[in-house]
């Protein structure tokens, strides 16, 4: 059995992702031009999406990673935010912009950019490929989102259940069964 086949449904396919990481590229670098921002990628998840979104990106900008841990089951979040791995350097004064996978209850990006203001970047906002909206419990303003998803829970492209499917390239949802 290989993964393909514990696939259900294909969400967002690979050249729809493709198409929109390119919109924000774009985007991303006429509102920064002159601004030399800072990527963060918000390990593991964020990885095949930031690697993607920086070759899009065409100004100077510099990148770093976080790694933190979000208490819960596999499936739910709950708030409870651990660094697991900080920056490699000071944000005071930068022009920061977040890259997260997913936005779901919005409780462990709120908890992430409460820490990161308090070390006085020069701005702060938040890109995130998919927004469960429907499901937050917190205001989390996203700047740049690719897409808005319904309550399902999601892999590929960096998402996983249980550390797998993150390769995956594309979004999708599986089998009810997997989940079990
Ligand atoms: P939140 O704190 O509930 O917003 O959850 C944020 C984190 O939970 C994300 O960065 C993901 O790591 C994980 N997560 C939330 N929803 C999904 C999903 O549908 N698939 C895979 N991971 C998810």
């Amino acid at each position: 059995m290989g993964l393909l086949d514990d696939i259900d449904e294909v969400l967002i396919p690979e050249a729809t992702l493709h198409a929109r990481i390119r919109e924000l590229g774009a985007q991303i670098s006429s509102d920064y031009e002159g601004k030399d921002p800072l990527l963060i990628g918000i390990l593991t998840g964020a990885v095949l999406f930031i690697a993607d979104l920086l070759r899009q990106i065409t100004i100077p900008a510099h990148l770093d990673f976080m790694a933190i841990s979000s208490y819960g089951s596999a499936t739910e979040s709950s708030g409870v935010v651990r660094i697991l791995k900080d920056l490699n350097q000071t944000i005071e004064g930068r022009h920061v912009l977040v890259v997260d996978d997913i936005v779901d209850t919005g409780l462990t990006m709120d908890y992430l950019l409460e820490t990161l203001k308090a070390r006085y970047p020069a701005s702060l906002r938040v890109c995130a490929l998919l927004d469960k909206a429907s499901r937050r419990k917190r205001h989390v303003p996203i700047h740049y989102r690719g897409f808005e998803i319904p309550d399902k829970f999601v892999v590929g492209y960096g998402l996983d259940y249980g550390g797998t499917y993150r390769n995956l390239p594309f979004i999708c949802v599986l089998k009810p069964e997997v989940y079990r």
